[in-house]
């Protein structure tokens, strides 16, 4: 009856048959109200009050009860209830004791709060507030709700792999599987079988019927990472995959058909590939129905003081119980420097800084290689000749000025030697 009340109230409500269920509910979930009885079976109402007081400060509690006493009111309202209403109740009793209750919270409502887009938090684990980043965002909402294939490409460690679960688990086929391979992992030979499934004695090895990696997938997400390793066995099979959207298992003629989206992603130059018949040039337009180029780290790196922040809150509590904050200049170090391996990189080397700093990320915490910028000034090269001269003299000393030897090793002949001297 309650939770038909509130509802129509257009509050979002959970039920716990029990105290136990209730603090199961509590552990899990962001509760802004908690009602509940006094006298029930096993552990009661009385308990669950304290315990909520105690570990759940800021949630309000609604007591409602039908054994009216004085002392019961005041003792509940002592150890931390915020009112008490008395069975029976009417609805517009409830409605009113639910809104004071609402009222006299101290909780900020996190649960009511209005999301923080700017932070892109609707695309999971994939951050950022640069306009480059914006660009991927953008593409993904354009893609989410349909199946068309995707092209990922990027330098290792942008993000490639986590654009292709934002693409799935934000979009309305998020419930269905989402399967990652990574095509250069898998050796070559069993990459196919793997991704499109055998049948028995297909060949050696192969004792019963097996499914691949696609009728896995089947109505969700294969994401196919690498897919510049796949051989030319198995970029057959994809096209047909695509084009027909049927596959056949290594060793049948029966067609299965597959409704999936398929996302490919590589770091690799596919073009280069294709120039050298390693890669189908059919494959690659059917694949790149819609391209997503992630940038690299440097190409926006108004992103990394954010993405630190993420790091530091990932593993402070992990490495060190707490957060640790970052010095401005460590931050201009990380700022500074140009990322070639991405948000990998800056992952690995802020996880790194929080184990090896005392309270606050130093710039002493962070790696030699980013600390000073190597500049690659002319005056410490040399021109050819002079390098030739330097070699010839360090031939020469090391064979105490045998200049026989010396033209073995050098490979020239003793006049040309000679010549080199004067
Ligand atoms: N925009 C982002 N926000 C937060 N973390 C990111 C972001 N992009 C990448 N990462 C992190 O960087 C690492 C590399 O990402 P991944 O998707 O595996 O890159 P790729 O597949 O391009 O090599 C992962 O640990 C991932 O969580
Ligand atoms: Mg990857």
């Amino acid at each position: 009856m309650l939770q038909r009340h509130l509802q129509s109230l257009h509050y979002h409500t959970y039920n716990a048959i029990s105290v136990k269920e209730a603090v199961a509910i509590l552990r899990e979930t962001d509760i802004d109200l908690l009602i509940t009885d006094l006298k029930m079976p096993g552990i009661d109402g009385h308990e669950l009050v304290k315990y909520v007081a105690e570990n759940y400060p800021l949630i309000p509690i609604l007591v409602v009860s039908g054994y009216p006493s004085v002392n019961d009111a005041l003792n509940v309202i002592k150890s931390g209830a915020i009112d008490y209403l008395v069975k029976p109740f009417t609805h517009e009793e409830l409605k009113q004791a639910v809104l004071k209750s609402f009222k006299g919270s101290k909780k900020i409502k996190t649960s009511s709060k209005p999301r923080d887009f700017s932070s892109s938090s609707n695309y999971g684990e994939l951050i950022g507030e640069s306009s480059e980043i914006k660009e991927v965002f953008e593409i993904i909402d354009r893609v989410k709700d349909n199946k068309a294939t995707i092209f990922i490409n990027g330098e290792s460690g942008t993000g490639k792999e986590l654009v292709a679960r934002a693409i799935h688990y934000s979009g309305k086929f998020s419930r269905a599987p989402f399967i990652a391979v990574n095509c250069g992992a898998i050796p070559e030979n069993l990459l196919e079988s793997e991704l499109f499934g055998y049948v028995k004695g297909a060949f050696t090895g192969a004792d019963a019927n097996r499914q691949g990696f696609f009728q896995a997938a089947n109505h969700g997400t294969i994401f196919l990472d690498e897919i510049g390793n796949a051989s030319l066995a198995v970029q057959s099979r994809l096209l047909r995959a695509l084009q027909e959207k049927e596959i056949t298992r290594i060793g049948s003629q029966k067609v299965e058909k597959v409704d999936l989206r398929i996302i490919a992603a590589t770091n690799s130059d596919l073009k280069e590939l294709i120039a050298k018949n390693e890669f189908r040039e059919d494959l690659y337009y059917r694949l790149s129905v819609v391209q997503i180029n992630v940038p690299p780290l440097r190409e926006r790196k108004s992103d990394i003081s954010l993405l630190v922040d993420r790091f530091i809150k990932k593993y402070g509590p992990e490495y060190k119980d707490r957060i640790t904050p970052i010095s401005k200049a460590a931050l201009e170090v990380l700022e500074r420097y140009d990322w070639p391996g991405n948000i990998r990189e800056l992952e690995n080397v802020v996880q790194r800084a929080i184990i090896m700093c005392d309270k606050t990320i130093e710039v002493m915490d962070l790696p030699d290689h980013l600390k000073y910028k190597i500049n690659f000034s002319q005056e410490g090269w040399l021109p050819l000749r002079e390098m030739e001269k330097e070699y010839i003299l360090r031939v020469l000393a090391a064979v105490d000025n045998n200049k026989t030897k010396a033209a073995e090793i050098l490979q020239i002949d003793r006049k040309t030697l000679r010549q080199k001297i004067q």
